[in-house]
């Protein structure tokens, strides 16, 4: 495979709104994130994913996009990003835009028009349908809850929002509109940014009459003419949403000889705590046999086809540490063993914001204390379906989108530092014992596993190319690996249990890359792994 750049990057996700104020308004915003570049540039990233900073009403927090080219007023302005993407390129960060071209906002110019009657030029930029006897096309359900279809009592028709009903979903269909996107993502390109993240890119090739969302026909049809018309001759990075991805689908998109994509989100691992065939709040416990068995299928079929991407977190998940981890007494190991298992794999690792300092899920007791439109939908239709309070409550505290979206933890001061105003979502409690500044002034803190997992990225080949091998003959919840590549090879342990397990290392010589615990000697042979215990050994090759 043709070396790229973003090959060996590690990605930082930054979630403007909850990163850092610098207006006192409650709301972060560029200034806000150029003032942390040199923390960002101290932890070793290359590039940072921002998600949508784009004009918005904010229905879905910048997803419901009303103007692809202008700033978000409480962000700042565009001068502030010509300003971000120079400061971050002075420190050889890359700029990675979020891409939502699935929807726009129902007050983009182009619905305000469409919506104004059945024969406007933009009307078909947009998926309308007649009722069908009187009521919706059909069953298609919105993300958000309820029917994805959404009656203009103007025209007498129906609208397709697959998200909420101030998302309006385009019509990829039509060649006008791809040409206009095509010539947005080129403005931004020619602002000098790095690429592009596109939110759920798997849907742009709908067939809405038959119910098919994700995955449409012309799909791939869209991303090669996208390609062509845009990247495709520059030197960028681009990583797709797509949530039904099967490795069969990732080599579709990823395949460097089909010009689509640099790589993709796959989302395979992420449902493993969901009860199949219902959705994200419908829980079951994780099965580690079954997150072993899928992150290594990932590992070793995409082969040189295609490249993928690795996290535990963003900003519409909740907090690893306090999903699959321990986010009380174990937080520190957790927090360290679960980079230690991601950051040692084939792909490229993306850490969203907070994730290295260990920040954790903030428990709601009220559904007054969520902000995200998915979550209150949600509650409110759960609540009209006969489901208990307390049984609704238990899946947003699991699973809810403000998890993640509580602001970034950067000192002991009011609001963690965030702002000087009232944060537009509350700020954890834990943040005085959370926050960046302890993170950087303990040696051994999280901050510092991750700074040394990036570092480690960029000297050895070994993590980017080595060749994965799983170790079958461990206890359950242990997952422990082989990176191989010419003469090297690594070993990867991690014990995914506040339990001790037992294991027996294999014969040769060793020593040791990272750990989580404090290591004395490089572990041999028997060995009892303590609760969340990770650690790398390098064979040590002798010269011949
Ligand atoms: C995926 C984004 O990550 C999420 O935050 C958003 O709500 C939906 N796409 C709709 O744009």
């Amino acid at each position: 495979m043709e070396e790229k750049w973003w090959h060996q990057s590690v990605v930082y996700q930054v979630y403007p709104r909850s990163f850092q104020d610098t207006n006192d308004d409650g709301v972060g915003d560029l200034q806000g994130v150029i003032s942390r570049l040199d923390y960002l540039s101290y932890l070793g990233i290359d590039t940072v994913w921002l998600s949508p900073v784009y004009e918005s009403p904010n229905d879905d927090n910048g997803y419901d996009i009303s103007d692809y080219q202008a700033i978000m007023a409480e962000f700042g302005t565009m001068a502030d990003m010509g300003q971000l993407i120079e400061e971050a390129k002075k420190r050889d960060i890359k700029i990675i835009m979020d891409l939502v071209v699935n929807h726009t906002s129902d007050e983009h110019a182009w619905f305000i028009e469409a919506r104004k009657s059945k024969t406007n030029p933009y009307r078909d930029y947009y998926i309308w349908r007649d009722p069908v006897a009187g009521k919706e096309p059909n069953q298609l359900r919105s993300i958000f809850s309820g029917s994805a279809w959404e009656f203009d009592p103007e025209s007498g028709q129906y609208y397709l929002h697959l998200y909420s009903k101030k998302q309006p979903d385009l019509n990829w269909e039509n060649e006008q509109l791809r040409q206009e996107i095509h010539q947005m993502m080129n403005f931004w390109i020619e602002k000098g940014i790095g690429g592009f993240r596109m939110d759920v890119i798997d849907t742009i090739g709908k067939l809405p009459d038959q119910e098919i969302t994700s995955n449409g026909p012309k799909l791939h049809e869209y991303l090669q003419e996208m390609n062509q018309a845009t990247f495709g001759t520059k030197d960028l990075m681009t990583v797709g949403e797509t949530w039904g991805a099967t490795t069969e689908i990732a080599k579709l998109y990823s395949d460097p000889k089909r010009n689509e994509l640099s790589m993709i989100f796959q989302f395979e691992h992420i449902g493993l705590d969901q009860q199949s065939g219902k959705d994200k709040w419908d829980l079951k416990p994780l099965s580690i046999p079954e997150l072993k068995q899928v992150l290594s299928k990932w590992q070793t079929s995409l082969g040189n086809d295609g490249w993928n991407s690795l996290f535990w977190n963003n900003h519409d998940l909740p907090r690893i540490i306090s999903r699959w981890g321990n986010d009380q007494t174990y937080r520190e190991e957790s927090g360290k063993m679960f980079a230690i298992l991601l950051h040692m794999m084939k792909g490229t690792p993306y850490i969203y914001q907070g994730e290295e300092i260990g920040m954790t899920n903030y428990p709601i007791s009220e559904i007054a204390q969520a902000q995200d439109i998915e979550t209150i939908n949600m509650y409110y239709e759960r609540l009209s379906l006969g489901y208990t309070k307390e049984n609704i409550l238990r899946s947003i505290n699991a699973k809810g989108r403000d998890n993640a979206r509580t602001p970034m933890q950067w000192d002991r001061s009011p609001n963690a530092g965030f702002t000087k105003g009232i944060p537009w979502l509350h700020v954890n409690p834990n943040y005085k014992e959370i926050n960046v500044q302890s993170a950087l002034a303990d040696k051994h803190s999280i901050f510092y596993t991750y700074k040394k997992l990036i570092e480690l990225r960029k000297q050895h080949e070994i993590i980017v190319w080595g060749e994965y091998q799983l170790i079958t003959e461990t206890p359950d919840d242990v997952f422990a690996y082989y990176r191989l590549y010419e003469e090297e090879k690594w070993l990867i342990v991690c014990n995914i249990s506040e339990k001790t397990n037992q294991i027996s290392l294999p014969s040769g010589d060793f020593s040791i890359v990272i750990a989580n615990y404090p290591q004395e000697e490089t572990p041999k042979g028997e060995i009892t792994l303590r609760p969340y215990e990770a650690f790398v050994l390098k064979k040590n090759v002798r010269p011949m």
